[in-house]
């Protein structure tokens, strides 16, 4: 029985470490939007969606407001998320994502995080 207990720790442990390891890795190669907007984008647009002071001076939209929220399509917020506005102050953001964090974002994954303040 001793003999049993000693294989299946040589043969579980290993197993579990690198399920556990290929886990961490799941999510270093997944972004996530809610993680990154608090640590990121929360700075102008507030955890609440609402801009912050630092965001009202750069002319940050309020998220929660449904009736910005109903005049730009999701094509428009991507548009401006990749190539910037003629806004000064609002540079494209998965540059920034980068330069701060070092990881590639697709924008498109903030697109549900946005919407969610105007429901
Ligand atoms: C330094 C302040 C600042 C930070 C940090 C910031 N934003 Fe913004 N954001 C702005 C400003 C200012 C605007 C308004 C741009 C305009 O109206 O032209 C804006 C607008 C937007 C819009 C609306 C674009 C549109 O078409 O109206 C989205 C979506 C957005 N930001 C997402 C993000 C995400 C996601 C992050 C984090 C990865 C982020 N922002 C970080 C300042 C910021």
């Amino acid at each position: 029985m001793k003999g049993f207990y000693r294989t299946l720790a040589v043969v579980a442990i290993p197993a579990i470490l690198s399920a556990s390891l290929s886990f961490t890795k799941v999510f270093a190669e997944e972004p996530d939007a809610n993680a990154i907007f608090a640590q990121l984008c929360a700075l102008c647009h507030g955890a609440d969606g609402k801009p912050t002071d630092q965001g009202k001076e750069f002319k940050s939209p309020d998220f929660t407001d449904k009736s910005w929220q109903a005049s730009k399509t999701d094509e428009q917020l991507i548009n401006s998320m990749t190539n910037g506005t003629d806004n000064p102050n609002y540079a494209p953001v998965a540059p920034f994502v980068k330069e701060m964090l070092g990881i590639d974002v697709d924008v498109k994954i903030f697109i549900p995080k946005v919407r969610s303040f105007g429901q």
